[in-house]
């Protein structure tokens, strides 16, 4: 039997077996599935899925569609050719059982785990099926059904100005191309056994949890790192853009941020990023205009007003400036998350990973010893550097000389730009 065939009726099944059982939500729907059948307005996949002819051909990329079903008895195309069913749900599951592909197939397709499950199916795992779904949530199609529902609502434009949802699955750069220090390896973890046992912690009444400050010099990867969170956790990136509250009409503003932090507690579960956050401090101590004032400290208030535990909102907070946070400030959050310049020997390791799939012949450790004080942002450039001046010469392998040349100009631009307004001699 063809792997073609097999798809077909494995979207049949899971469309039948979808609109029969209640108990089946959105988040059992294999991934491909859940997005093709994603409504907007609905934010979910309502039921029933009606399979039509065409829905295969762009779904699963398949012509002729019924010529490859045409022999099985319990599959029917409807008398116009355009709508497609199982007709005898046991006839066409057992069928399906039969294939060699089956057992990995239902593996991964939680709602046709759930039916053989409960037929009795040896080695059919409904739970462990679930495990290799991630939830909708991840989903551009998720992201993007709120922010249609948003934009709807009165003043909902000038408030999704303020903020920027991606999509787990839109994020490129994940926890596996990351270098963490010890310290930070440990606080991701604790942020996950966070989220994973949010009831318990709300139980014995530990709410002060969720809300971490990472600090550290530009380029060390807290923007970066805030957001492979969302990936490795599978909930939505929301990042409030501070730099928006000076453009705005600032009588708004103080308005829009209590919107923002309402708005993440319906996304929720969800990162809420505030990136430099020492904008904060700025208008504290300055004598900004005073509206600007108010909606900072509308900003620290509604920051005071969210929780991991009630709203499953995970805040994080990034700042170049740590000093210029006064105590109130600090005082908001109950982790800090350090960011320092890496030691040689990270360097090394984040040198490595950058160049992974670099192809030629060159030594990441004297790179490394040669390059004190770099952010891992400066050692990514380093490395682009070194790639592009090999392509000059047709090069797509990369040689010693090329990154130890990469470092010279690198820090060359790093002497021109610190002395930008020294007179010329
Ligand atoms: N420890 C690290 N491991 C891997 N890449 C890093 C590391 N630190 C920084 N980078 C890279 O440097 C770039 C800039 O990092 P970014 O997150 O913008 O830094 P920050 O927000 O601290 O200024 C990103 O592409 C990131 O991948
Ligand atoms: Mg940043």
């Amino acid at each position: 039997m063809s792997d073609t065939t097999l798809d077909i009726v494995e979207l049949l099944l899971t469309a039948h077996i979808y609109n029969k059982y209640p108990e089946l939500d959105v988040n059992d729907l294999p991934k491909n599935i859940r997005k093709y059948y994603w409504s907007r307005e609905h934010k979910t996949v309502p039921k029933p899925i009606k399979v039509k002819v065409t829905d295969i051909e762009k779904l699963l990329q398949i012509s002729n569609v019924s010529s490859h079903t045409g022999s099985l008895p319990f599959v029917d195309i409807d008398d116009m050719g355009f709508l497609m069913r199982i007709t005898a749900l046991d006839v066409g599951a057992e069928w399906f059982q039969k294939m060699d592909e089956s057992r990995e197939r239902i593996s991964h397709n939680p709602v046709l785990a759930f039916y053989y499950e409960k037929k009795e199916t040896e080695g059919v795992d409904y739970s462990s099926a679930k495990t290799k779904v991630r939830p909708k949530e991840v989903d551009r199609e998720w992201i993007e059904s709120f922010i249609e529902e948003i934009a709807k609502e009165e003043g909902g434009d000038d408030m999704l100005k303020l903020v920027e949802i991606s999509a787990p699955e839109d994020i490129k750069q994940t926890l596996r191309d990351f270098i963490l220090t010890t310290e930070q390896e440990d606080e991701v973890k604790k942020i996950v056994k966070a989220i994973q046992y949010k009831d318990y912690l709300k139980h014995i009444g530990l709410y002060d949890v969720g809300k971490v400050l990472m600090v550290g010099p530009p380029g060390t990867g807290k923007t970066s790192l805030a957001k492979a969170m969302s990936e490795h956790l599978s909930i939505p990136f929301v990042e409030v853009r501070l730099s928006m509250i000076t453009d705005q009409y600032l009588g708004e503003t103080a308005k829009n941020i209590d919107r923002v932090f309402s708005l993440a507690k319906r996304v929720s579960p969800c990162i809420l990023f505030i990136d430099e956050f020492d904008f904060v401090a700025k208008t504290r101590s300055s004598d900004e205009h005073a509206a600007l004032k108010r909606a900072v400290n509308t900003l620290l208030k509604a920051i005071d007003g969210i929780s991991l535990t009630n709203d499953g909102v995970l805040l994080l907070a990034a700042t170049n400036h740590p000093r210029m946070l006064d105590s109130a400030a600090w005082r908001r959050f109950d982790e800090i998350m350090k960011f320092p310049l890496p030691e040689p020997e990270m360097r090394k390791k984040i040198l490595d990973i950058v160049t992974k799939e670099i192809k030629g012949k060159f030594d990441t450790e004297e790179i490394a010893s040669l390059t004190h004080g770099y952010s891992g942002s400066d050692l990514r450039m380093v490395i682009r550097e070194g790639v592009l001046s090999a392509l000059v010469t047709e090069r797509m392998e990369i040689t010693q000389k090329d990154l130890l040349n990469a470092v010279v100009s690198f820090d060359e631009r790093a002497t021109i730009k610190t002395n930008e307004y020294e007179p010329v001699m």
